[in-house]
């Protein structure tokens, strides 16, 4: 059995997850409106990506029998600066999120709940990449200046994101 703690903050995560979701999704809008495919497709999949990091947590809680409470997603911003701004917004957010999950690990560890740090180690692990990710296309937008011929060749690179693949629930694999 979950403890009320921890599923006061797996329910707070999910929250969090779909905000994530959320705002890739204005991204995707953002990215749209200036006619970057690619860019906007890649949002797509990391929408879709966060969508599945909440559904993850939310089959773990139902196979451990804890009651999933959806909480209010706010709204997120509509408007960036420049595509450059909105992937560093972007990374901003990935280390925003790799804090919340350290402190879901930290507190499962401090109540002895092993199955739920196993669940957490395996965020833990995809934070990595999702930085690394997204570090990548922040760096390369500075590479170039964030505009013209090089920004075409980024939005191009970007549209071949594949799908991601669909996360199995429950026990962090
Ligand atoms: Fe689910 Fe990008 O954090």
């Amino acid at each position: 059995m979950l403890s009320k703690k921890l599923q006061d903050a797996l329910n707070r995560q999910i929250n969090e997850e779909y905000y994530s979701s959320y705002l890739y999704t204005a991204m995707v809008a953002y990215m749209a409106d200036l006619n970057l495919d690619g860019c906007a497709h890649w949002m797509k999949m990391q929408a879709e990506e966060e969508h599945q990091h909440a559904l993850k947590i939310f089959d773990y809680m139902v196979e451990r029998g804890a009651r999933v409470e959806l909480l209010e997603v706010k709204a997120p911003p509509k408007d960036w600066d420049s595509p450059l701004d909105a992937f560093k917004a972007a990374l901003e957010h990935e280390k925003y999120m790799t804090k919340n999950i350290n402190a879901l690990a930290d507190l499962a560890i401090e109540e002895k709940d092993h199955a739920t740090n196993n669940l957490m180690q395996w965020y833990v692990t995809e934070q990595v990449e999702e930085e690394a990710n997204v570090d990548d296309i922040v760096k390369k937008m500075e590479m170039i200046g964030g505009t013209g011929h090089g920004l075409f060749m980024i939005d191009r690179e970007l549209k071949t994101r594949p799908a991601p693949a669909i996360l199995t629930g429950g026990d962090g694999a």
